[in-house]
């Protein structure tokens, strides 16, 4: 017997992907280990619990949300726009990191993280968090409850959540225009 299989095609991290013949059923996760080599996002509870294993996909409204990739298929991403963290930093004509996005420099710059396995999905989460408040700036008293709710669902194991909340907050002051003006 067997497996059937179906046809996929994305975009990743800017790149036309497929189609590629996959297993029916096939998770997300394992589609971009296997299947791109995109290891980064990491494989925790496996339950949609923790949020180590978010990408982020692209809407046609031009906004964008975090999927968790262990529970949802690789049909759900047909034809989507999906950034992993293998497409956040800039690269060289040779595929070498020149700088990091605002966010993991932030993560980097205040300790963040320990071990790191939480960290692609909370730069995911964060990255997400500035793309919403750039298209709709919060009242700098929303700030705190808005990073909170904007981090909430990722479990970290080690560092107690304050340096994530410390550098996101860091990175909105000093971005123009995720703020209103005089609130
Ligand atoms: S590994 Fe996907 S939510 Fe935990
Ligand atoms: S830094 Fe280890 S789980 Fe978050």
């Amino acid at each position: 017997m067997s497996i059937p299989t179906q046809p996929i095609t994305l975009t990743v991290n800017g790149k036309a992907t497929g189609p590629v013949q996959v297993p029916e059923g096939l998770m997300m996760i394992d589609f971009l280990h296997e299947y791109l080599g995109l290891t980064g996002s990491r494989l925790g509870c496996g339950q949609g619990v923790c949020h180590a294993c978010v990408v982020i996909v692209d809407k046609p409204d031009g906004s964008s949300e975090e999927v968790r990739t262990c529970i949802t298929g690789t049909n759900f991403f047909k034809d989507k726009k999906v950034r992993t963290i293998e497409g956040h930093a800039q690269r060289n004509e040779k595929g070498e990191v020149v700088a990091l996005s605002p966010i993991q420099q932030k993560f980097l710059e205040h300790y963040s993280f320990q071990c790191g396995y939480c960290t692609p999905g909370f730069v995911n989460a964060a990255t997400v968090l500035l793309e919403n408040l750039k298209r709709q700036p919060i009242a700098r008293a929303q700030l705190e409850s808005t990073i909170t709710a904007g981090l909430n669902d990722h479990i970290c194991r080690c560092t107690g959540y304050v340096r994530y909340f410390e550098a996101v907050k860091e990175v909105v002051l000093q971005t123009p225009g995720l703020l209103k003006e005089g609130k």
